[in-house]
């Protein structure tokens, strides 16, 4: 296979947003307790936060973390976690039938977050509570002092408010799995409620309402329109939610994930922008994409669950392999292509939970294969995204019929005039020999570098017992020449060229 992908300096889709970097820690399985917190680890600071955990954290290169839900936030009670620990309740996690110690609470979690270096996103239970409640949480977390539930924080050892922009009205209420499902109109009344309450206490924050848990739910589209058309002029992102995973053995379409992901984002954009149409608004609605990732779902949904009513249970612990990971770095190549409306993403999750650092208590915390296309991603997007035009063959497949065997991304730092292209070949026996055309860019190419992720076993992971079978490594078929590079993307591969 041959490929080219031709670039131009001045087809910029928007600036590289940050958030499009976020990840997402829920209250559930290990991601809290004996992932990111496990006071007696050995690594564990004076907080009980596992300090190997915060070097990947911020080695991932994460920038904004959800929190605390995930399906746990529709039954949470947050005052639970807050105030002295010996009298914090055991609460029953009906989400994940789990229980829930209450140690960690939205304190402790700003700590933390406050090491790690990252914007907390903060996500209120709409399942089964209301206006009052989201009130008193963001008095709590944002009111500067004075006042009863301000005082208590300051009570609490946090004398200066957290200060957190962004709050999401609730999480998959569409979902009739959700603690508290509502129908869209139910739903976009509550959201328009607490939209107006919490801008009452606070103009300028910015807030998300729940769109699908999945571009497949029955309602999909016609849940965004009537939720929007209660909430147009109130809220600032409409939020997506996507997993992906292998059926049927079917690796082609697997491999091909993203363009479903573009798919569901063109949806949402023509849906939210059809109702500011109908209300004539010149404001276009963004997107937050705050759950994304692979999943097992379909394992995970017929397994008989032998640990309920446990602490911190092994839940959707999935061990990711290389075509996991190529599969999540040209997820990211769909975000970044569509910056102009997603200006918010969060990976799902961030911690033994469908995860790219997986820990053991007591024991290491290492990279599952699907940190590596992260972590570069997030480390060399920088810029501008520019529109990328790849000239290419396809492949067909059974879910998405004819889809592309090469895709990619570029982002253009005009400062340091680095080009840094993001790029998968999802053929499954044959490599491609890629031209990247830098011909339309000023400056002549006098550098390049290539990193790259495959393995001549697709299934390969990083175990315990082998925690850097996969990683990336220099791609050494590379040349560059004045006006480019060209590269071979070995089969099942993600790849990453920085020219400058
Ligand atoms: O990330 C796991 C779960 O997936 C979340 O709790 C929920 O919001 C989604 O269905």
């Amino acid at each position: 296979h041959i490929a080219r992908v031709t670039l131009d300096p001045a087809a910029v889709v928007a600036p590289v947003n940050r958030r499009t970097f976020g990840t997402f820690v829920e209250h559930m399985g290990r991601c809290v307790y004996t992932g990111l917190y496990e006071p007696g680890h050995p690594s564990a600071d004076d907080d009980g936060f596992r300090t190997d955990v915060l070097a990947l954290t911020r080695e991932l290169g994460v920038t904004t973390v959800r929190y605390p839900g995930g399906n746990f936030v529709s039954g949470y009670r947050w005052e639970d976690g807050v105030g002295p620990r010996d009298r914090r309740p055991r609460r029953r996690d009906l989400a994940w039938r789990s229980i829930e110690t209450n140690e960690v609470g939205i304190d402790e979690f700003a700590r933390w977050a406050t090491k790690a270096d990252v914007e907390i996103m903060y996500a209120l239970n709409l399942g089964t509570r209301g206006v009052q409640d989201a009130l008193d949480v963001h008095e709590y977390i944002n009111q500067v002092a004075g006042t009863h539930l301000a005082d208590l924080r300051r009570a609490n050892g946090a004398d200066e408010p957290y200060g957190i922009r962004m709050w999401c009205l609730g999480n998959e209420l569409d979902g009739p799995w959700q603690l508290g499902h509502k129908t869209a109109d139910a739903y976009g009344q509550l959201a328009a409620a607490t939209a107006r309450a919490l801008r009452a206490a606070e103009p300028d924050l910015e807030l998300v309402v729940c769109g699908s848990s999945s571009s497949s739910m029955p309602t999909f589209g016609a849940w965004e329109a009537t939720v929007l058309e209660h909430t147009y002029d109130l809220v600032d992102y409409v939020s997506c939610h996507a997993y992906y995973e292998e059926h049927d053995n079917d690796l082609g379409s697997f491999l091909a994930s993203a363009t479903d992901m573009d798919h569901f984002i063109d949806s949402v954009v023509a849906t939210a922008d059809s109702i500011g149409a109908r209300l004539r608004s010149k404001k276009k609605i963004h997107l937050s994409f705050d759950e994304w990732n692979v999943w097992y779902l379909t394992r995970f949904q017929s397994q008989v669950r032998a640990d309920e009513w446990q602490v911190a249970p092994r839940v959707i612990e999935d061990e990711y392999n290389v075509a996991d990971a190529v599969v999540v770095g040209n997820l990211l190549i769909s975000l970044l292509r569509h910056s102009d409306r997603v200006t918010a993403a969060c990976q799902a999750q961030l911690v033994n939970v469908i995860a790219p650092i997986r820990t053991e208590p007591g024991g290491p915390a290492w990279r599952q294969t699907i940190f590596h296309p992260f972590a570069r991603t997030a480390a060399l997007a920088r810029g501008d995204v520019l529109r990328t035009d790849i000239d290419g063959p396809s492949y067909p497949t059974v879910r998405y019929g004819e889809a592309a065997v090469v895709d990619a991304v570029a982002t253009h730092d005009v400062q340091t005039g680095d080009v840094a292209i993001f790029v998968v070949n999802r053929d499954e026996s044959r490599p491609v020999q890629i031209t990247i055309d830098l011909s339309r860019f000023d400056a002549t190419v006098s550098r390049a570098q290539a990193w790259t992720l495959a393995d001549d076993d697709i299934r390969a992971s990083n175990t315990v017992g082998d925690q850097d079978r996969v990683t990336l490594r220099p791609n050494r078929k590379l040349s560059i020449h004045a006006s480019g590079a060209e590269v071979v993307l070995p089969p099942v591969s993600w790849t990453v060229l920085r020219c400058s």
